[in-house]
């Protein structure tokens, strides 16, 4: 089977500092995947890379076996802070990269997705209207407009409370489990890591140093014994690497 996303970095410079170094990795349709690391040691860098936005790199990226050339309508982009345009609705957000002309409000798609995530009633509402949790499923809404196979996260959930946090957790996974995405999660959350995903990507400086399967099995429990398990395995990892 092709691997959904197959990448290896030989080489990611910043002026002459070397911030990616013999990076390789593989995704499955439908994976979800969590990167964790210390701060500065190029886990935004390589989401930059996987989703176009940076192509000064040696090395190569293929998604479906086939080399991506930048921007791809097949993966997905999710930030730290939501990134919506203040002036327009959310509906006009979601549906910013739409080929059609009629009002976003009334696009069936649109409304799909603002009913998956929660917010049909906030559809004609400006950004400044909203939450924090509610821009960030806007933010989530407009990442799935174009059907992604892959959805890219960094940090997507750190600016909200505990409680907002662990209901976009579960949304996350609701959707992916819905849409049949594979996410790629960079994160300095472990419970967050270790309830999400698949497989735990450890990063030291600028390489990935282990790769953890989470064997649990879905819908997992936040108090499974195994979960605590998985944390210590992370934990362990990092540890290793920098000798806290
Ligand atoms: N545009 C840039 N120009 C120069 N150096 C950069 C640039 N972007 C990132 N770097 C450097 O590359 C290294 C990796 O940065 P990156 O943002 O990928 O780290 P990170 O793992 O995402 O950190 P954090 O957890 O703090 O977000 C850092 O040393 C950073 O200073
Ligand atoms: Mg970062």
């Amino acid at each position: 089977m092709t691997a959904l996303l197959d990448l290896h970095i030989r080489d990611k410079r910043f002026d002459q500092r070397v911030v990616l170094h013999d990076v390789s990795l593989s995704l499955n349709a439908g994976e979800v995947v969590s990167l964790v690391g210390k701060s500065g040691c190029g886990k935004s860098t390589l989401l930059r890379l996987i989703a176009g936005l940076d192509r000064r790199f040696d090395g190569r990226i293929a998604l479906d076996g086939q080399p991506l050339a930048g921007v791809s309508p097949h993966i997905g982009l999710i930030f730290q802070e939501p990134r919506l345009l203040p002036w327009l609705t959310v509906a006009d957000n979601v549906g910013f990269n739409r080929d059609s002309h009629g009002a976003a409000n009334a696009d069936p798609r649109i409304r799909s997705l603002l009913q998956e995530v929660g917010l049909l009633d906030a559809i004609d509402a400006l950004p400044k209207q909203l939450s924090g949790g509610m821009a960030q499923r806007a933010a989530i809404a407009r990442g799935l407009f174009n059907q992604p196979r892959l959805l890219l996260l960094d940090e997507p959930f750190s600016a909200v409370d505990a409680f907002t946090r662990m209901r976009l957790q579960n949304l996350l996974l609701a959707l992916a489990a819905q849409h049949g995405f594979a996410v790629l999660l960079v994160t300095h959350d472990i419970d967050e890591a270790a309830y999400l995903s698949d497989r735990v990507l450890v990063m030291g400086q600028g390489e990935i140093t282990d790769d953890l399967h989470v064997a649990t099995a879905r819908p997992r429990s936040r108090h499974d014994d195994a979960l605590a398990r998985t944390r210590d395995r992370i934990l362990d990892a990092l540890e290793a690497i920098h000798a806290i």
